[in-house]
């Protein structure tokens, strides 16, 4: 057996004959002392749900029309420049930013999570990241995009390098296999489940959703409210597992951790607003970067407040009340409930 005192349990240690059963009261979010290999008895219902609730939402990128949007990329006269510029860079963000939270999310987050009902979902949502990286991959084939472009632009694209280089920070100090403390983990945390599936990708859904309600790319459109769907649960599931953290290790969350936190939200909201004057220069579609900015203080607002933290812009009044049906949280069961039932029956999505 590994020091209890000093490392996590991975599952992988030696069958311990005859030790005593499982206590629920053992289980915990990290550095658990009860067999992580038992899912029963279930100590976090929530965690439970989201998986059932993830695999309700069960979809594939391939089942999803092409051909308009096929026609309308060809056509000369389908698209703006401004449109195409912000269509491929938001696509060039999202082609690797799957793959930079999957990495983070088997490499660094399944071996810090010591419970077995989290780490069903953390197995859910690997799956369906796998989903959202082939998503790309399929309009990437479908539209005949140059695959080196789109999935080097964050090499490419300094607004995007910004943000991954950003991330990446928090997940690289699991290199070479070694274990972070408990602090570095929540910090990763905030970094991947806050900031980047709860702040970054929120820009781009704004956009392409804002194309698809005027009719244009419909099939990436319908692709993105599925990706915003499952993401909507991703987000969700990291901020209970914060929360539950802070719970049963309260020394973790002391004032000067919790100001940390706020400095890497303000930071990580002026590079989202960064990165979306880089995709809409001009402006578009009743998008522009002003817009995006105030809608981006918004959301870093209200990403504050579900962990706990005191506003850091104020900033009361969402400026995009169309994408509300999906963006608050209050209605999102009911966004889940319409969404997935008319996915269950084969019916299309309605833009409203
Ligand atoms: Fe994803
Ligand atoms: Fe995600």
């Amino acid at each position: 057996m590994t020091d209890l005192e000093t490392s996590d349990l991975t599952g992988l240690e030696a069958i311990a004959h005859g030790a005593a059963r499982v206590n629920v009261d053992d289980k915990a979010m990290i550095n658990a002392r009860a067999d992580v290999n038992q899912l029963l008895p279930l100590k976090y219902r929530w965690a439970w749900e989201k998986y059932l609730a993830g695999c309700n939402n069960h979809w594939m990128p391939t089942e999803v029309a092409m051909q308009a949007d096929i026609a309308l990329w060809k056509s000369s006269t389908g698209l703006t420049e401004d449109e195409r510029l912000m269509l491929k860079r938001n696509l060039g963000f999202f082609a690797t930013a799957e793959s930079l939270v999957a990495n983070n999310l088997v490499l660094a987050v399944y071996q810090r999570l010591t419970n077995p009902e989290c780490r069903q979902y953390l197995l859910r949502q690997a799956f369906e990241e796998a989903v959202h990286t082939h998503t790309f991959q399929y309009i990437c084939e479908s539209l005949g995009l140059s695959a080196g472009e789109l999935f080097n632009m964050y090499r490419e694209v300094p607004s995007i390098t910004a943000k991954d280089a950003w991330a990446l920070k928090y997940t690289q100090g699991l290199e070479n296999g070694a274990l972070r403390d408990d602090q570095d983990f929540l910090r990763d945390l905030v970094a991947f489940y806050v900031v980047f599936e709860g702040m970054w990708f929120y820009t781009g859904f704004a956009q392409i959703l804002s194309l698809g309600r005027r009719n244009k790319m419909v099939g990436i459109a319908e692709q993105y409210q599925y990706i915003l769907r499952d993401e909507s649960i991703h987000l969700n599931f990291g901020i209970d597992c914060i929360n539950q953290i802070k719970l049963e290790n309260p020394h973790l969350w002391g004032a000067e951790f919790q100001q940390e936190v706020r400095g890497m939200l303000t930071e990580a909201c002026a590079l989202e607003v960064a990165y979306a004057r880089d995709t809409m220069p001009r402006g578009m579609l009743g998008l522009s970067a002003e817009l995006c900015e105030q809608y981006m203080h918004f959301i870093t607002d209200r990403r504050a407040q579900q962990i706990g933290l005191a506003p850091i812009f104020g900033e009361a009044e969402n400026p995009f009340p169309w994408m509300s049906e999906a963006m608050d949280l209050k209605k999102e069961k009911n966004f889940f409930e319409t969404r997935v039932t008319e996915y269950q029956t084969g019916g299309s999505l309605d833009w409203d």
